[in-house]
């Protein structure tokens, strides 16, 4: 009688741990299972994202007509569809000066639709020497020299809480800007490292602007626009929905500071001349998003 107890004991316990052995196995697929899945659904959609980037590059490079193809983009350089955006609207509105934070293949691309509509220039402010000359070297190879100007601009803070590129070689006879392409500072070198372009930039503007930003949906560059908006509400913000996020912001009247949102930033400069360029004061006391 006891061995028996003993028996039905001891396959209670093998019965037991069989059940957990097998609860344990299909859990590890069942996980398995769900990786996968979302591996699947990852690649589906950049498989997406892809197809439009491909499209978006096929348009650019139909759209400029260069005599080699377009250097490899995304990564660091912008995203085919952000460099199609930026494009079509040099082409349509035909700006006398364009400025630009950060040089690339985008300095090459604004270059040569003002090639095409047979006016303007492109001034870019590159912090990085070796990069600056990488872009000149780009230039001069597709012939487009004569269009773009890469200025050396080393990060400072002479005018801002965080680095910003030095204004010290932008032409002292530089036209009103009528298009403002804001690719850079990197990321890394600072919370908000691209805030100051706007504030800083704004009493260059034309009466009639239109500012670009690339990487648009990232915290850092959503919290920018959001600061921008509060700062100089004339402006009409569209959304682009590029890969990495696309603002635009046109102004049809001068950029001047608007009134009220409470922020540091909003504080003019010293002259306290509104729409004269502003010390960014609030970048440096936030925390990175
Ligand atoms: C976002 S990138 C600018 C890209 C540029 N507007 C374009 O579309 O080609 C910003 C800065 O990163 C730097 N940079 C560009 N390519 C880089 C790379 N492969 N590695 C490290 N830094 C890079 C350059 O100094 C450039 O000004």
């Amino acid at each position: 009688m006891n061995s028996m107890i003993v028996y039905l004991a001891g396959l209670q316990i093998f019965l037991l741990l069989l059940t957990l052995g097998i609860a344990l196995v299909l859990l590890h697929k069942t996980r398995k299972i769900h990786l996968a899945t979302y591996d699947l659904q990852s690649a589906g959609r950049e498989t997406r994202m892809l197809f439009a980037q491909i499209q978006s590059l096929l348009a650019l490079e139909r759209k400029l007509g260069l005599a080699e193809p377009l250097p490899p983009m995304r990564g660091w350089v912008g995203s085919p569809d952000f460099l199609l955006r930026v494009a079509n609207s040099v082409l349509e509105r035909k700006p006398e000066t364009v400025m630009e934070c950060s040089s690339g293949v985008s300095t090459l691309v604004i270059a040569r639709c003002l090639q095409i509509i047979g006016r303007g220039h492109v001034y870019s402010l590159e912090h990085d020497a070796t990069y600056a000359n990488t872009t000149r070297d780009l230039l001069a190879r597709y012939g487009l020299s004569e269009w773009a100007s890469v200025i050396d601009a080393p990060l400072q803070t002479e005018h801002t809480e965080t680095p910003w590129y030095s204004e010290r070689l932008i032409p002292s006879d530089l036209a009103p800007i009528d298009m403002l392409v804001v690719d850079g500072p990197p990321a890394t070198t600072a919370p908000l490292a691209r805030f100051p372009a706007l504030p800083r930039l704004a009493g260059r503007m034309a009466d009639r602007s239109l500012v670009i930003v690339d990487d648009a949906s990232r915290p850092d560059e959503v919290e920018m626009v959001k600061r921008w908006r509060k700062l100089f509400p004339g402006g009409v913000f569209t959304d682009c929905y590029c890969e990495k996020g696309c603002v635009m912001l046109a102004f049809d009247r001068p950029l001047t500071a608007g009134q009220g949102s409470g922020s540091d930033a909003t504080r003019p400069n010293s002259s306290g001349t509104a729409g004269e360029p502003m010390r960014d004061a609030a970048v440096g006391a936030r925390s990175r998003a």
